[in-house]
């Protein structure tokens, strides 16, 4: 195996972490019910002496003030709080999805039901049960999970006008739906044993999932390494290694149209080589749909209201797709889940082959969509088409979305090409934003380089004269 470590941390000062690798969680027995529930995690909160001053350093009760002045308590409190008001208003508060909030404070209204042994709050931050110290971890996990938008467009195609959702997962804070699945992994690892600080967490990843595990993990003062592939773009990795983390791009091709296999054989190595690696698994471990059941799921839901009747989710590991559809078949049954996969991925079933897209597909079949009820049907999409579909929003409505996002929305105009007068609403969950592949997906010299720009023009202009057209009619919320 080739592979070359493109980047190194800033920090490279790593002591080693404790723990182990392999945080898998056994598959729940029979849907929903068998998601694993952690038991709570006694930690002691950080100690934060002098949070308040240094007792010894205060002015005794009614001695006068430097300015002369016996100020009273009242009114110093009053001064206080003027004070901050106008000086501190700005960083005080900061914006989320467009409302101003405090800090530390996320928008997550719907969500989280309490489970039994795992109470929560209604923004899925785990509850210290009685007894047992805040956690330090926790804090800095619920801040990472934000309530995302849903766009509502209007959809021209066929002859047909259909209503359609975008789940705006691009709004979250490191810019795709893995920022949740991000909070389960280390939730879990953490209810696991501890994670302290200086423990190196190393995670396989196309770029998104390791953009989330690069915030959160310096807030807990752990390390992330960061093991990659080349089809990850370059400004993905400049922001993995801007954040503290290390990169190792593992170029060895899988033989099944990626590089997933290498990349897991990799990590098996790194964690089997040092012992005290702890390895989230986001191929394995049942804590990404768990979130996603009981977070991403009721917020889309909830969202999208009664006429919801179906939701198209771009599947890799599966986990987003296994949580959000264990969440319908539990609280709205009459709703489909459709797995949106591309052509030449294994995720769920199809034959191998090139594909053009990073984070959609897999190199082999999702663990967590194995049982037959997971979902309800699957569309394999062309990745040239789903391109075309992402340009065609761009010069429709100004938004630019990540490939995978067009992979669910062409699989919704193929899905529902047949359909009778149905006009429920369908819901694309658009995985993460274009920003990043800039350089790629939206590139005519990165087409013509991959020897599929013609294809893409044509691809355009074929949507197109079927009357392809996306509308912005109503308003996020
Ligand atoms: C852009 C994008 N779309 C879709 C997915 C699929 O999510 P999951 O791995 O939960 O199936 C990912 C996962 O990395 C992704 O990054």
């Amino acid at each position: 195996m080739t592979e070359s470590c493109v980047a190194k941390s800033r920090k490279d000062n790593r002591p080693s972490g404790e723990g182990m690798c392999g945080a898998v969680f056994p598959p729940p027995a029979t849907g929903p019910r068998g998601f694993r529930a952690s038991s709570a995690a006694p930690e002691r909160h950080g100690a934060r002496t002098g949070q308040f001053g240094d007792p010894s350093r205060r002015r005794p009760a009614g001695e006068p003030s430097r300015a002369g002045v016996r100020a009273e308590p009242r009114m110093i409190r009053r001064v206080l709080l003027m004070w901050r008001q106008v000086s501190f208003w700005p960083r005080a508060l900061r914006c989320v999805n467009g409302a101003v909030v405090a800090p530390g404070t996320s928008r997550i209204r719907s969500g989280t039901r309490s489970e039994p042994g795992r109470p929560v709050h209604r923004n899925g931050q785990r509850r210290p049960v009685q007894g047992e110290a805040v956690s330090r971890v926790e804090p800095v996990l619920a801040r990472a999970l934000f309530r995302t938008p849903l766009l509502r467009l209007d959809v021209a195609h066929r002859g047909r006008v259909r209503r359609l959702g975008l789940k705006l997962e691009s709004r979250g804070p490191t810019g795709s739906v893995k920022d949740r699945s991000a909070v389960g992994l280390l939730r879990a690892l953490h209810d696991e044993r501890p994670l302290t600080p200086g423990t190196v967490v190393v995670e396989s990843t196309s770029g998104n999932l390791g953009l989330a595990l690069a915030r959160m993990l310096p807030g807990l003062g752990c390390d992330f390494l960061a093991v990659v592939d080349p089809k990850t773009p370059h400004t993905t990795r400049r922001m993995l290694t801007d954040r503290g983390a290390r990169v190792l791009v593992v170029d060895e091709p899988d033989g099944r149209g990626g590089y997933l296999l290498s990349r897991l054989r990799r990590v098996r190595e790194l964690c089997a080589d040092n012992p005290g690696y702890r390895w989230p698994d986001q191929y394995e471990n049942w804590a990404a749909p768990d979130i996603h059941r009981r977070v991403t799921g009721p917020e889309l839901t909830g969202q999208a209201g009664a006429d919801l009747g179906t939701v198209y989710v771009p599947v890799s590991t599966g986990g987003t797709l296994a949580g959000i559809g264990a969440h319908l078949r539990e609280h709205r049954p009459d709703v489909a889940a459709v797995a949106v996969d591309v052509r030449g991925s294994l995720a769920v079933a199809g034959s191998a082959g090139r594909r053009l897209i990073p984070g959609i597909g897999a190199s082999r079949p999702s663990a967590f969509l194995a049982a037959p009820h997971s979902y309800d049907r699957a569309v394999h999409v062309d990745d040239i088409e789903a391109i075309a579909v992402c340009r065609i929003l761009v010069e429709d409505v100004g938004l630019a979305l990540g490939g995978s996002s067009g992979c669910a929305v062409r699989a919704m105009l193929t899905d529902r090409e047949d359909d009778g007068p149905d006009d429920r609403l369908s819901v694309c969950l658009a995985a993460d934003g274009g920003g990043k592949y800039r350089d790629t997906l939206y590139s005519d010299d990165w087409a013509t380089e991959q020897g599929v720009a013609k294809e893409i023009t044509s691809a355009v202009e074929h949507l197109r004269s079927e009357g392809l057209f996306f509308d912005r009619k109503h308003q996020e919320h």
